[in-house]
This record gives structure tokens, sequence and C-alpha cells, in this order.
């Protein structure tokens, strides 16, 4: 009995009707009063009691399934349903809905959060379409500073004190503004810049910003945290080193570089025979930043980070043209971590 129930089955599955009358006739010869089931189930009466659990599961889904298959020939045929199959079967195991995967650079700023979230970072977000203050002005950039220019920023036409932010440093603004220390935030965030498109640069990217202000933080704490960091995220053997720069919002300001994960710091094409990769800017927050915010630069000190994420990504996931991250081709965002 159990082979003629798989042989059944099996028919079940090939079938492909044509036409309504094909279907309406392997309906009766299946489900029909007179069709094979009922002969099946007229047999499993004299089953032994020991086998009956078994069988009586897999008639029950041989029924099941032929039922389905019959609704959806039907159903392919544009023949509206007989009064009794149309009731749906709530018992139907539901049909397959495949998952996305997470974007590459949403894997990267979820990784980077979760390291800071383990010191007591939390998130702060901004908007993309900000003002000259939040962008520029409270963040001590000297009028005539280039960032300003239309080369470098966007700006609305009708009104030039609009603008999409160049970097996620305006959140620290906007968190200092609303916010009393202490203050440990890390600002996630889209940023646009006038570039021209290539492999390497595009005009839009995605920045991480980081910001701790209390009494007494110094340049030591700093360090550390970015040492954490890099250890944490690019592994256990990675080193830094700090490298002295300029940002109008920092003093004193720096450059941190990893070693290379891929030479392990002894240089090769990545590191371009360095064997450091540089991968953000830092550095003690500026007093006259702090001022403009309103906090009080006599009783608090601070510092700041900011990187970009598409480097990154670009790295851990060996990716050679930025211009993929936005693009959003699937067969480019199908190689990544499903959701
Ligand atoms: N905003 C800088 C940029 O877009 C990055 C940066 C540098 C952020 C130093 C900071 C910082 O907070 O302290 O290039």
């Amino acid at each position: 009995m159990e082979q003629r129930i798989d042989k059944l089955l099996a028919e079940v599955e090939a079938f492909v009707g044509t036409t309504a009358e094909e279907v309406e006739a392997f309906r009766v010869r299946i489900l029909g009063r007179k069709g094979e089931l009922n002969d099946i189930l007229e047999a499993f009466k004299s089953v032994p009691s020991e086998q009956k659990r078994v069988l009586g599961q897999k008639i029950n889904a041989l029924k099941m399934r032929a039922q389905s298959r019959i609704d959806e020939a039907k159903a392919l045929l544009g023949v509206s349903q007989s009064s009794s199959a149309s009731v749906s079967d709530m018992t139907r195991t539901g049909s397959e809905q495949p998952l996305g995967s997470r974007h590459p650079i949403s894997i990267m700023r979820r990784e980077i959060i979760e390291i800071f979230a383990r010191l007591g970072f939390v998130v702060a977000e901004g908007p993309e379409i900000e003002d000259d203050w939040h962008v520029f002005s409270a963040l001590n950039f000297a009028d005539e500073h280039p960032a300003r220019d239309m080369q470098d920023t966007f700006f609305i036409e009708q009104k030039p004190e609009v603008l999409l932010r160049t970097h996620t440093s305006s959140v620290q603004v906007r968190v200092m503004e609303s916010h009393k220390p202490p203050i440990r935030v890390i600002c996630p965030g889209r940023v646009f810049r006038n570039e021209a498109i290539s492999y390497r640069s595009h005009c839009i990217f995605h920045q991480i910003e980081g910001l701790y202000i209390d009494k007494d933080v110094s340049f030591a704490d700093l360090k550390q945290t970015l040492l954490y960091f890099a250890k944490e995220f690019f592994g256990e053997q990675t080193q830094i080193r700090l490298r002295p720069s300029y940002f109008p919002f920092t003093e004193p300001s720096a450059e941190m570089d990893v070693s290379c994960s891929l030479c392990g710091g002894k240089g090769c094409p990545v590191c371009k025979g360095t064997g450091w990769l540089e991968v953000m800017g830092c550095g003690m927050v500026d007093p006259a930043v702090l001022k403009s915010c309103g906090i009080d630069p006599d009783v608090y000190s601070g510092f700041a980070f900011g990187m970009g994420i598409e480097r990154s990504a670009m790295m851990r996931f060996g990716v050679k043209d930025i211009r993929l991250y936005f693009e959003n081709d699937t067969r480019f965002l199908e190689q990544f971590e499903s959701a």
C-alpha cells in the first residue's frame, strides 16, 4: 500500500494539465468518489493497526498535495476553483520567500557601532540637509575655507545657507547643542561632496563620527580608545600610529594609520609598500568649538574622530570599485551576508 501511495504522489507531482478537461479528468481519477484515493482509503481499513498512524499521515499528505496541485493547475488555466476547493487550506506549507542580503556598508556600520557600544558610546543621528552653522561655522571653519567653496560642497541655489552635509561632524555640533556632558556618541551617516565619480571616489559616501566630552578627557584616552577599536576591527595584532594633522575643529589634530593587515606591516600593493593604511582623522575638540556649542571649555574637554566606511569595506571585502556600493546591482549585493 505504501508503494501505491508513493507512486500516486509521484504522479500528482508530475501532473501538468494543459486543458480544463484534462485537469478535471485528473481530479475525478484521483479525488473523485470512485477515484484512486477513495480506493486507497477503502484498503486502509484493513491495514494492521500498528501501521495505521504512518500510512494515515501519508494518505492525508497525498490528498492535500493532490488538491493543491489541481488548484494550481486550474489557477494557471484561469479556471475558477470549485467551491469546495476554494476554501484555503490554512495548514499548507507556505511558499518560501527568499531573503535579501545586507548591504556591505550596513555590515561595516553595524560592526563599528557594536565595537564602540562596548565602550559606552550610543548612536546619534542628524539631518543630511544641513545649514552652514552646523557643517562649518560652529566647527571653526574660517569664512574663506575652501570646503565652503561650490567645488566641494553641494549648495541649494535658491538658499545659499542650505547645503548637503560634507561630513558627519555636523552631528557633533547638534549633540553638543542639545545635551550636557558627559557625552559619548557615535554618529553614522551619509555625506555628500561635489567630487568627480570614479572607481575611487564618489559624490555620496558614508562616515562614522565619534565624540566624547567629559571632565579631564585627555589625548591618552583618545589613543587608547582608537587602539581598542583598531584591534577589534582589524585584528588583535594590529598596531596604530598617529600622525600630526590639521582639522579646524580639533587641536591638536591627528591622522590615524593602522598596520596593514594584508602584509602584516611589511609593505604590499594595498598599503603602497608603506605597511600602513590611513583610517581616520581625530583630535581633541577645539575649545572654540565647545564654546560655540554652549559647553564651557574651562570645565570640559573631549576628543572626536571621523572615518569613512567605504574604504574599510573595500579592504574587508576586496571591492576595487567604490561605485559598486551605489549601483544596487543584485549580482554584487547577493555576495554578502544574508539578512
Ligand atoms: N570631518 C573630517 C572629514 O570629513 C573627519 C574628522 C577628522 C572628524 C577629525 C573628526 C575629527 O571628528 O576629529 O574629513
